[in-house]
């Protein structure tokens, strides 16, 4: 039986997704686009660590939710939170008290912020944190660290990846960029465009540490230069710790952006920075405003609720240790099987243990998309499913032995594929593809 036949109704399911929705869903990184051909299953729940697809199959997930849901599903604090604030309504014609202590609790939580605005979308927060950096300092470029994938579905950033159709070149061209890791070249890229650039934008880490003593010249690099630093926390915020990477690596920006982790699934997001530039988008300061995240849902109440109830779990319950713990044993356990069966410089865990990723190598040792297929392919029929394995808190051990079980298994045909020179026979299909391509 083909893998056609095991996934029917998702089958059907993708066709009338693709028929509805530009692209087959709301997101493009949950594309089909990105999973083996006939093996992109359609989810019909999700509870704790797991998901079932609609045609009834039960799988492992890693980077559940593009790494928002680091809790599990339905997590029972976030839900009962959730419940009792939804009862009393979700949205009123004025603040409601929700608002004053979510933003205690998040400024207690990443105590090197001192002001906080909430909305639904990491992308809102950071495309407000330009605005705000750009009006602050009276400079029209933006520097982005061109070694991070995303920072916002807006056009100062969408135009410098391979989708910019749509965004004039004059937009782009006001988006630079810097390297990560390497401060001399981002001192030049400064001087190159002196009392230009209003900010430097960049993940403090992702799938590389950031070297010693790097997030702290960067702050001097900045501040010599007169542009704001701005960390994108989206990724970093509570997988690193619940105070952020600015809070573990002890070196503060002017701004930062909360997304993701924050809500466990529920839509909130966060601009966070130093009073003397989130005052501008203020009532008690003199100086021009700036629109700053104003939004119709922004202050949804039971999002709020699942904000604190997620930083509650995070502090009370060392949820960041745990992510940890869970990501150490499985990169050990992937690392330990693929090195058995003699692909261990094929098959690559990497990133942070709360973060980590895989990379798939053909046999010249080059990232190869076939073999990803292979990869995903092997994963999805043992029942494992993830674009990563970013865990979430509610993976058990025996959830992480039965992953690095399934992981052997699919060496060992990854393994026969590289001695045969092809994998092709065993890709079921069209190689997956990456989100940022300019053609479909
Ligand atoms: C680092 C980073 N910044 C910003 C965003 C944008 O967040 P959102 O999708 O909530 O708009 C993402 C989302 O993938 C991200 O990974």
């Amino acid at each position: 039986m083909g893998p056609n036949h095991i996934l029917p109704l998702s089958q059907e399911a993708n066709e009338r997704l693709h028929r509805l929705i530009p692209g087959g869903a709301h997101t493009y990184a949950k594309g089909s686009d990105q999973y083996p051909e006939e093996l992109a299953p359609v989810i019909e729940r999700g509870r704790g660590a797991h998901v079932w697809d609609i045609d009834g199959n039960e799988y492992i997930e890693y980077g559940a939710g593009l790494r928002s849901v680091s809790l599990g599903h339905a997590h029972p604090r976030v839900l009962e939170a959730v419940h009792t604030e939804i009862e009393k309504g979700a949205n009123f014609v004025r603040p409601s008290i929700m608002e004053a202590e979510a933003a205690e609790r998040f400024l207690a939580t990443v105590p090197t912020a001192e002001m906080v605005k909430f909305a639904k979308n990491g992308s809102d927060a950071t495309t407000a944190a330009v605005r705000l950096a750009r009006a602050a300092t009276g400079r029209p470029l933006v520097a982005i660290c061109h070694d991070h994938a995303f920072f916002s579905t807006d056009d100062w950033f969408i135009g410098t990846t391979p989708m910019s159709a749509g965004i004039p070149g004059k937009t782009t061209d006001l988006t630079i960029s810097f390297p990560y890791g390497d401060l001399e070249a981002t001192d030049e890229v400064l001087r190159l465009h002196e009392g230009k650039v209003a900010c430097l934008i960049l993940e403090a880490a992702t799938q590389q540490e950031p070297p010693p003593g790097y997030l702290a010249g960067l702050r001097q690099l900045a501040d010599k230069h007169g542009c704001l630093l701005i960390f994108d926390e989206m990724i970093t915020g509570f997988r690193w710790s619940e105070a952020g990477a600015q809070g573990m690596y002890g070196v503060t920006p002017d701004l930062s952006t909360f997304g993701k982790a924050l809500g466990n699934g529920f839509a909130v997001s966060a601009l966070a920075g130093k009073r003397e530039f989130m005052e501008l988008g203020g009532l008690r300061d003199d100086r021009e405003r700036v629109f700053l995240l104003s939004t119709t849902h922004g202050a949804e109440t039971h999002s709020l609720a699942a904000a604190m109830a997620v930083m509650d779990t995070y502090v009370e319950e060392g949820i960041a240790d745990r992510l940890h713990a869970l990501g150490d044993r499985l990169a050990a356990g992937v690392r330990e099987a693929a090195a058995g069966i003699g692909v261990g410089d094929h098959v690559l865990v990497r990133g942070r243990a709360s973060n980590l990723v895989f990379a798939t190598l053909d046999e010249e040792f080059k990232p190869s998309q076939p073999y990803r297929t292979l990869f995903l392919r092997e994963l999805i029929t043992g029942g494992v499913i993830g674009p990563s394995f970013v865990v979430s808190s509610a993976l058990t051990d025996e959830d992480i032995d039965k992953t690095i079980d399934v992981v052997a298994q699919a060496c060992m045909v990854y393994r026969k594929a590289l001695d045969s020179g092809d994998p092709t026979q065993w890709m079921g299909g069209r190689p997956v593809k990456p989100v940022f391509r300019k053609y479909a």
